[in-house]
């Protein structure tokens, strides 16, 4: 089944979020416009990226190149952590955009909230008054934990449609995932298929994928799913690229969920607590 054929989870905005959005970390500008043109020409209706990724620009060309509207594309960047005082967050968010070379980004996200520098709270207000403008569709954070989004809240009476955060049968994160339910905040998951760290080798997805006839990256993705979480995965691969996006055309089985219950619980990412990127 095509991606753009399944629904996807519709955010406090009234925009949805498909079951998999194309990831672009590491990728450069010229790998970055080709591949994203190719993704969306095949089926991705979402791409993610960030400031800190320098490559808005070749994801921008590589959305205004596809033959899919610009409308039906959700296209994801992310504010800096040096970014974040007030001033220098709308100055910071208008150069994605030209970068971009997009008239608006439909979700533009907190990168890491960096509580030590303290200026989380500043910047969504920026944020808030970009959207205001028309400039931005929906807001939302990334690496934030639950005490996090309660100050927004308790600050600013909005909490964010979406928390993008490290999520995969790794490193589950049911805790947070029952919090931002309660929140009414939908998580989306990075890292979802381990980051090339190994993963993908674990014996248990080994089995679960050889008895579906599919890949153990498929399984993960689907496991992702399954949680009602839409996920990011990044491949610079036509191939796995394609193949991260079917994941649709199994079910994974009771046993299997056990067994997927059972791994270790390591993040392979930063802890967003202390985590200082700027
Ligand atoms: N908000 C944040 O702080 C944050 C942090 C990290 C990432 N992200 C976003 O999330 C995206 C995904 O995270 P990620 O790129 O770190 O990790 P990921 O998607 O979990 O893993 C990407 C790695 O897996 C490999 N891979 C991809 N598909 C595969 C498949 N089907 N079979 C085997 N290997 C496969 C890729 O290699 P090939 O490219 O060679 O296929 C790459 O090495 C990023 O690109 C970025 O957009 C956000």
């Amino acid at each position: 089944m095509a991606e753009a054929q399944v629904a996807g989870v519709e955010l406090s905005s009234g925009q949805v979020l498909p079951p998999v959005t194309y990831g672009t970390w590491k990728l450069d500008d010229a790998a970055a416009e080709v591949a994203v043109r190719e993704a969306i020409d095949e089926g991705y209706r979402a791409v993610d990226t960030g400031q800190r990724y320098h490559n808005e620009a070749g994801v921008g060309a590589g959305v205004r190149a596809a033959s899919v509207p610009r409308d039906r594309v959700l296209v994801t960047t992310k504010l800096r952590g040096g970014d974040q005082e007030r001033e220098q967050s709308k100055r910071s968010f208008k150069a994605s955009l030209r970068n971009l070379g997009l008239d608006y980004v439909d979700l533009y996200l907190i990168h890491w909230p960096l509580p030590r520098l303290d200026k989380y709270v500043e910047c969504w207000q920026s944020m808030r008054e970009l959207r205001d403008e028309g400039l931005i569709r929906t807001l939302g954070v990334s690496n934030f934990t639950a005490e996090y989004i309660d100050r927004l809240v308790a600050e600013t009476g909005e909490a964010p449609a979406v928390n993008q955060v490290e999520l995969h049968v790794g490193f589950q994160q049911a805790e947070l995932r029952r919090q931002m339910a309660e929140r009414g905040v939908v998580v989306q998951s990075w890292g979802s298929i381990g980051r090339g760290k190994g993963l993908l080798e674990d014996h248990r997805l080994q089995q679960i994928s050889a008895a579906h006839g599919v890949t153990p990256a498929q399984v993960a993705l689907r496991w992702i799913w399954e949680q009602g979480v839409p996920c990011i995965a990044k491949s610079g691969n036509p191939r796995r690229r394609h193949e991260n996006l079917s994941i649709h055309d199994f079910h994974l089985t009771e046993e299997d969920l056990a067994l997927i219950a059972s791994f270790e619980q390591e993040r392979v990412g930063k802890d967003p607590e202390v985590a200082e990127e700027f």
